[in-house]
């Protein structure tokens, strides 16, 4: 679906707490900052605690809400640090209003024939499995809020898979279905929502990796697409679940 025309309020993710995995790098680097300068109280969460560091540094430096660091390496994270991050998200937020699924690794870029098993298990795991799981382990915090938002970052080849795009469109793929079958079994039983964006081409490490040849300055910034997030994680957006939404073609 495309959103309907909205305004953002100023400070409309005031008094919320918002987990953004991936928040080092891109797509996630700039929600982060985005839903701090819109009054959140944002956990960053990544694999690299000098990368996740700096982020921080940068939200402070706008003199946006304090955000919070949770190192969480989404490849070999087991059942305890979950667990973990889970109890210290409820000791010192004891709710959660958001969680943006932004971290993806891109894989190979092969043949299904000649694909890379290992990388192939990789790719699934960090793109489909640990979402699933940190939704899983967070929900009861989620379902805390008046009002929470589970954004899962989608792509174009979810809907349409396409040559040599492998494990990353299969797990993709696999999200959209995580993401109607949460929204179809929470619909009923909580207020918490739940929504699929593909976000689009964007500039970012990844979009460089998968496309080595083309101009960067062509694509739009991972911060044009910041205000369809933070509307998508704000009350003004709190009849809107179960949708895979489309910036692509906004
Ligand atoms: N860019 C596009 O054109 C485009 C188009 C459609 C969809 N998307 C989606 O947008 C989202 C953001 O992608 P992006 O373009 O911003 O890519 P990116 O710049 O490469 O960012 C990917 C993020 O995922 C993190 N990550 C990777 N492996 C991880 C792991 N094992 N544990 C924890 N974090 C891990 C990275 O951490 P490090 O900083 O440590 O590497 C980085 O923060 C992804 O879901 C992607 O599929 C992007």
């Amino acid at each position: 679906m495309q959103l309907p025309s909205f305004t953002l309020p100023p400070d409309c993710l005031r008094g919320r707490n918002i987990l953004v995995t991936g928040s080092t790098s891109g797509l996630g680097r700039a929600l982060a900052l985005a839903c701090a300068k819109a009054g959140a109280t944002v956990i960053l969460s990544g694999r690299n605690l000098a990368k996740l560091e700096r982020v921080y540094d940068a939200i402070e430096q706008v003199g946006a809400p304090q955000p919070a660091i949770a190192p969480l390496d989404l490849a070999t994270a087991a059942a305890p640090d979950y667990d973990h991050l889970a109890q210290v998200i409820g000791t010192e937020f004891g709710v959660l209003d958001g969680l943006v699924h932004s971290a993806a690794l891109l894989g190979d870029r092969a043949p299904l024939e000649q694909y890379d098993v290992p990388t192939w298990c990789k790719v699934l795991h960090v793109n489909l499995t640990a979402p699933l799981i940190l939704t899983q382990v967070l929900l009861p915090h989620l379902r805390k809020s008046a009002s929470a938002s589970v954004l899962f970052v989608s792509s174009a080849v979810a809907q349409n898979p396409r040559p040599f795009w492998g494990a990353y469109a299969v797990s993709k793929a696999g999200l959209e279905s995580v993401r109607s079958m949460l929204y179809q079994e929470l619909a009923s039983v909580s207020t918490v929502r739940i929504n699929s964006v593909n976000p689009g081409r964007l500039r970012t490490p990844m979009r460089a990796a998968a496309y080595p040849g083309e101009d960067p300055n062509t694509l739009p910034s991972a911060e044009s697409v910041t205000d369809a997030f933070i509307y998508l994680l704000s009350d003004e957006a709190r009849a809107l679940s179960g949708q895979n939404v489309d910036l692509a073609h906004a």
